[in-house]
């Protein structure tokens, strides 16, 4: 039997809601496959967490999650506290101080889910956005000075370092290499940003060097979005600084159907310290203890996590409860449908219970 120790932080808003929804998923892949267990810890950081301790997670948080397998984070952000202040509190702490540096983001048109696309056949939009996650326009680089004053000014540094480039585009051309299109695009804006995003030009060269069998090409960022539109079927694997694949990345779930069923992995590739699995979506005050967060994109990053452990068959189990699921389109509101997350969940778990023919 093989154990994995995974620390649960459901965070913020509807992340409560579908972080317990999506445990119980994973509890129930766990037993129907019978040769692993899953032992889970609960943190209480976020932002209420925050309200009462000054902090959005423990002073010693990093230690505390360390020795964990995998962290399965739901979101973070709330009313009453400044986003910039609960992200950079708990998400984006872990995300750097883990050196979480490849953001992986998939997107598919699942069974039964329609895209807002007329012209696209399901089968066009079978995408992996590789969003570089520990530099760039998130580096944290930058400030304030004569705050208040006619003469206030800001700097808001991106920050593209040749090592943060190189190991992105590795990763990437890696992951493309593994697939069967085996097509990578490089999006940059260098027409205009003529210094990081040329660095990014020429190391993607390099790094293409050493990838024969892997396909490429190059868009500029503002045209990937028409393209994404209008020729869903030629893009494979996109890779993309910090903010670009951010936006890129709601682009992608909202055509793929909605952002609630978009995955995302945080991932240290080489496992010296825990990758972070969360839904994209946030904390969505608006539906928040309504009992209809749609949990499928929980459930589809429990996938991502369980590949992540080395339990490919469990997570190829999951996917398919979830296409199950979808297929017979039992669908929350973002969807279309009047369904809760308890009873997508409660599919889900039957679902998996079935037993699988090879
Ligand atoms: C995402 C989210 C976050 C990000 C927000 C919550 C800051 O939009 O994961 O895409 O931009 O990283
Ligand atoms: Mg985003």
């Amino acid at each position: 039997m093989r154990h994995h120790r995974i620390a649960a932080i459901p965070g913020d808003g509807i992340g409560t809601e579908v972080i317990a929804a999506g445990l119980e998923v994973l509890a129930a892949v766990a037993s129907a496959q019978g040769d692993f267990d899953l032992d889970i810890t609960h943190f209480p950081w976020g932002s209420d967490y925050y309200l009462e301790h000054g902090r959005m997670m423990a002073d010693d948080g990093l230690d505390q999650l360390r020795g964990f397998d995998a962290i399965y984070f739901g979101a973070v952000g709330s009313r009453e506290v400044p986003d910039h202040v609960s992200l950079w509190g708990l998400r984006l702490a872990i995300c750097q101080g883990f050196d979480q540096y490849a953001n992986v983001r998939p997107t598919r048109i699942l069974p039964g889910i329609e895209s807002p696309l007329k012209l696209a056949r399901p089968e066009a939009i079978d995408w992996v956005i590789i969003r570089e996650n520990s530099e760039g326009e998130y580096s944290g680089q930058g400030g304030r000075s004569h705050r208040g004053h006619e003469s206030e000014v800001a700097t808001e540094v991106s920050i593209f370092t040749r090592t943060g480039v190189t190991r992105i585009m590795r990763f990437a051309f890696t992951l493309a290499r593994s697939r069967p299109r085996r097509h990578l695009t490089l999006i940059t804006k260098s027409n205009a940003q003529r210094h990081g995003m040329v660095l990014w030009d020429e190391i993607f060269q390099e790094v293409a060097a050493g990838f024969p069998d892997v396909s490429t090409d190059r868009e500029l960022v503002d045209a990937a979005t028409t393209r994404m539109v209008l020729k869903p079927g030629s893009l494979d694997v996109m890779v993309a600084t910090n903010l670009h694949a951010d936006i890129l990345s709601d682009l992608a779930a909202a055509l793929a159907g909605s952002l609630g069923i978009a995955p995302t992995a945080n991932l240290n590739p080489e496992h010296r310290f825990p990758s972070m699995f969360e839904p994209i979506h946030g904390s969505a005050f608006d539906i928040i203890g309504r009992g209809i967060a749609n949990p499928v994109a929980t459930f589809w990053t429990g996938a991502l996590l369980l590949e992540h452990l080395g339990e490919p068959r469990a997570a190829a189990r999951l996917m398919g409860a979830i296409e199950t699921v979808t297929a017979a389109r039992l669908f929350t509101p973002d969807l279309g449908g009047t369904a809760t997350t308890a009873e997508v969940t409660r599919a889900v778990v039957a679902a998996l219970r079935r037993p699988v023919h090879a």
